[in-house]
């Protein structure tokens, strides 16, 4: 088994949540890669720990089944599905009852045989409000060893003083090397993309700034509501779901300066130098910088509040569209226009680019606009690739310009598939490589600017929250947010599916 330092001793995976949402669908599919790849071997033991009653046999079937939904079926993991099970095991426990966590070691020291082996990686895959207690908990018992590691799901806090308390209580108990806060969009092939195609390209770089970019525009959209998590998500809402981590890492990609070396050091300390250029939104700006919305029913769809475990009066925001700035020299004047939501006409992430229109036109375009400025698509999820558009002359025309695709799609590069996101950042963690995880200062810096944001909606619980119907691009407003700009949001037709095929509204 390769873990670093401690080649030669068992491995122990302790799952906190290990009956919950994340684990049946992200965390046992990426771990049954890694068995496959041969990332885990021999002595490696998995243990899920929650509050559901499960006996090593009944989570092991329950895992089995569970695997034929959330992992794509191929004949030949038949045999190896069972010799994974056989590495499941589980102890049902209250996370969150102090005077189990003694158990919780002698179970440990009794399933690896080993007396206090300190080659553990605890995931945190629990509700946000136990972050702050478990690793506590681990200390008491003397589990937080030397050598183990924790990986912390997001919202790492739900405001700044949470988020710092939460770092505090984190670097009481563990070093910050063995500490990894996960955000899974930085796990995706393509997100890590967007750093080779802008620093591994010689003729991207001298254009990437405001004297030839016009705006940035980032969308991260689902079609899909949100399912049984209702619970956990009126708790949450768009902005700690998905905007105060995985978008605004998007941002950092986007803008950040090359680091000088591509290490966890130089690599974090620009994403940290990106969120601490933002420019603070004031009070006066909110409602006009940020669009929340929330969804209603259609006809194919309930609405949020019909949900289950929500809140029929729930005012949480299911959508949000935002405005950004960068002060900075590269990208002063440049706005950064961001969104995501549930219930939209369809499931994409993309980053796209829009370069300025050229200074003086010399052809029309026919009857219509004439749309001559440049755009790169960065298409993170699905049909993950890059597309170029470039105006071209419409064959037989007198000088029409047509805008065509230059593309490249991931699929022309099949022999090497993409690799899921879980997968490789629990691989990271195994081999020790926290370069793709959230350093505690990045979480604090991006806190600090939304803090404002989600203090505001506290103290004003009546600040506008526009419906839009489930299947749809959001609420109208989102349009106004863009429009000052001349802009207009990259909408791509709805049910994207995973061909090569690029379409857009
Ligand atoms: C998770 C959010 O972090 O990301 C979910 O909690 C969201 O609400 C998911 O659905 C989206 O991830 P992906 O990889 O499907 O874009």
């Amino acid at each position: 088994m390769k873990i670093g330092i401690q080649q030669m001793s068992k491995f122990m995976i302790v799952i906190f949540g290990g009956s919950g949402d994340l684990t049946k669908r992200k965390l046992i599919p990426a771990l049954f890669t890694l068995f496959k790849k041969g990332t885990l071997e021999n002595d490696f033991f998995i243990l899920g720990v929650g509050r559901t009653s499960y006996t090593d046999a009944t989570y092991r079937s329950y895992i089995e089944k569970e695997m034929e939904t959330y992992i794509k079926k191929d004949p030949a993991d038949a045999s190896i599905t069972k010799e994974f099970l056989a590495h499941l095991f589980y102890l049902s426990m209250d996370p969150a009852a102090k005077e189990l966590y003694g158990g919780l070691a002698t179970h440990i020291d009794t399933l690896t045989g080993e007396k206090e082996t300190n080659n553990i990686l605890y995931y945190l895959a629990t509700p946000p409000s136990l972050y702050g207690l478990i690793p506590l908990y681990l200390q008491s018992v003397h589990l937080n060893r030397e050598g183990t590691r924790i990986i912390i799901e997001k919202p790492f806090g739900s405001n700044l003083a949470e988020c710092v308390a939460l770092n505090k209580t984190y670097a009481s108990v563990f070093h910050e090397n063995q500490i990894y806060r996960i955000d899974h969009y930085l796990g995706k092939e393509t997100v890590q993309d967007i750093l080779a195609f802008r620093f591994a390209n010689s003729i991207f770089e001298p254009i990437w700034n405001r004297n030839y970019i016009d705006y940035v525009e980032i969308t991260a959209v689902e079609n899909i509501g949100i399912e049984l998590r209702g619970a956990f998500y009126d708790s949450v809402g768009a902005l700690r779901d998905m905007v105060q981590n995985h978008l605004i890492q998007l941002v950092a990609l986007a803008a950040m300066e090359p680091p000088a070396i591509f290490d966890a050091h130089y690599f974090r300390d620009e994403i940290v130098k990106v969120y601490a250029s933002l420019v603070p939104l004031q009070e006066e700006d909110f409602n006009e910088h940020i669009i929340r919305g929330q969804y209603t029913a259609s006809k194919d769809a309930k609405g949020y509040r019909e949900e289950q475990h929500v809140d029929p009066e729930s005012r949480t925001e299911t959508f949000i569209a935002m405005k950004l700035a960068i002060n900075n020299w590269r990208w002063q004047g440049v706005p950064f226009f961001i969104r995501t939501g549930k219930q939209m006409p369809t499931k994409v992430s993309e980053i796209v680019i829009h370069f300025k229109q050229t200074p003086h036109s010399l052809f029309n375009c026919g009857p219509h606009k004439c749309q001559t400025a440049n755009t790169l698509i960065i298409r993170i999820q699905p049909n993950e690739g890059i597309i170029f558009k470039i105006g071209v002359k419409e064959p037989g025309s007198n000088f029409t310009i047509k805008q065509v695709d230059m593309d490249f799609s991931y699929n022309q590069i099949k022999e090497t598939p993409i690799t899921d996101a879980y997968s490789k950042l629990i691989e990271d963690c195994i081999h020790g490589n926290p370069t793709l995880f959230t350093r505690s200062d990045a979480v604090e810096a991006s806190w600090c600017f939304f803090n404002p944001i989600v203090n505001y909606w506290e103290k004003h619980p009546d600040s506008p929250l526009h419906g839009y119907p489930a299947g749809t691009w959001g609420p109208l407003e989102s349009e106004l947010l863009v429009v000052d700009h001349d802009a207009k949001w990259t909408n791509p037709c709805k049910n994207l599916t995973d061909s090569d095929k690029y379409c857009e509204l």
